[in-house]
C-alpha cells in the first residue's frame, strides 16, 4: 500500500491528534498561555473599539479560540470572527461551542478548507478585509513550505493587531523525530508540510521588519508507552500523528519502522520513568507578533 500524509485525510488525522491529545501526561489540555499573560500582551495592546476582527486558522474544534474570544469579549462588544479549518468534524464540534454563550456577541464566517484555498479565493474575490487578531495554533506547518505565509498574515493584520502563533520549537521531540520521519520519507511531504519551528518563524518575522514579538517557552509531556505496545490500536494512532503517516506502522518497511521506534525512546525525544513508561517532550513556543 502506497504511503499517504496524514494532513490529507482530516478525518483520520483528527482521531490521531485526539489520542495525542488525551495523552497529555501531567499537563494541561489546551494550548494555553493563561488568562494573565493573555490579557497583558494581547487584550491590553489590541486597538480600543467596539468590535474585533478576528481569523483562526487551523482552529480544529475551537476550544482555545472560544476561551480567547471569551477574554476579548471584556473588552469589546462584538467580534467578527472568521474561522478556516478544513475538517468538517472539527468544525462541528466549534460550531457547537459557539452556540453556548458566545453566540450573541460572536459572528461567525466559517471556511471548511485549507489556508491556501483560502488564499486563493480571497485572491481573486479581491477581498481587502483586514484582522485585529489572527491565531494560528500548531497550524503553520500545513501552509506551505516557502516561507511566504509569514509576510501574508502580516498584510493581513490590523495596525496594533496581534498575531498569535503556537508553534514547536527545535527542541522538541516532534521537530526531531519528523525530522527522522521526513529523511526516509521527504518526498511525502513535499507539498505543504514544512517543519516550521520557533526559530524558522523568527527569522521570517525579522526579515520582514514590520512587527515586534514576544516568544513564551512551554512544554508538554506526552504518555507514549502505547507506541511500543504489540497490536495497540491507541499507540497505532499515536505513531500515525507523530510521523505524519496513515496507518504508518503497516504501511512502512519494518526495518525503517525499527530503527524510528529506536529513536522515539532517546532522550532526544523521551525519557523513560522508573516504572517504565515512555514520555515523550513536546517543547513548543507561543510567538505574540504586534504589527507596528
Ligand atoms: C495540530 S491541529 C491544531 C488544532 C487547534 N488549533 C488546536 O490547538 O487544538 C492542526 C489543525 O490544522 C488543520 N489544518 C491542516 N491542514 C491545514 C491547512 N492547510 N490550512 C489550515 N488548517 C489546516 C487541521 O485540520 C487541524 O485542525
Amino acid at each position: 500500500m502506497s504511503l499517504r500524509c496524514l494532513q490529507n485525510f482530516p478525518s483520520h488525522y483528527w482521531k490521531s491528534y485526539r489520542s495525542m491529545r488525551d495523552k497529555f501526561y501531567k499537563c494541561p489540555l489546551e494550548y494555553d498561555i493563561g488568562e494573565e499573560a493573555f490579557q497583558k500582551m494581547v487584550v491590553d495592546v489590541l486597538p480600543k473599539q467596539e468590535s474585533l476582527k478576528t481569523l483562526g486558522i487551523g482552529s480544529g474544534q475551537g476550544e482555545l479560540d472560544c476561551i480567547n474570544m471569551d477574554r476579548m469579549l471584556t473588552r469589546v462588544s462584538h467580534i467578527d470572527n472568521t474561522v478556516v479549518e478544513p475538517s468538517l468534524e472539527a468544525m462541528d464540534v466549534y460550531k457547537s461551542l459557539i452556540l453556548g454563550d458566545l453566540s450573541d456577541r460572536v459572528t461567525t464566517s466559517w471556511y471548511q478548507e485549507t489556508f491556501q484555498q483560502y488564499q486563493k479565493r480571497r485572491g481573486s474575490s479581491g477581498s481587502t478585509k483586514k484582522f485585529h487578531f489572527i491565531s494560528a495554533v500548531h497550524s503553520l506547518y500545513y501552509t506551505g513550505k516557502d516561507g511566504s505565509i509569514m509576510g501574508y498574515l502580516i498584510d493581513l493584520l490590523e495596525k496594533d493587531g496581534v498575531l498569535f502563533i503556537a508553534i514547536q520549537n527545535d527542541e522538541s521531540g516532534f521537530t526531531k523525530f519528523f525530522g527522522r520521519v521526513a529523511e526516509s520519507y521527504g518526498p511525502l511531504f513535499n507539498n505543504d508540510t514544512q517543519g516550521y519551528t520557533t526559530s524558522q518563524v523568527a527569522k521570517l518575522l525579522d526579515a520582514d521588519g514590520r512587527v515586534t514579538y514576544n516568544v513564551l517557552k512551554n512544554r508538554h509531556n506526552i504518555d507514549i508507552t502505547a507506541c511500543f505496545e504489540a497490536d495497540s490500536s491507541t499507540g497505532s494512532l499515536l505513531l500515525d500523528f507523530l510521523a505524519h503517516i496513515v496507518d504508518f506502522t503497516s504501511t512502512i518497511s519494518k526495518n525503517v519502522l525499527e530503527s524510528l521506534l529506536d529513536y522515539l525512546k532517546t532522550p532526544d525525544c523521551s525519557e523513560i520513568l522508573s516504572d517504565g513508561r515512555i514520555i515523550f517532550h513536546e517543547d513548543w513556543d507561543v510567538i505574540i507578533i504586534t504589527k507596528n
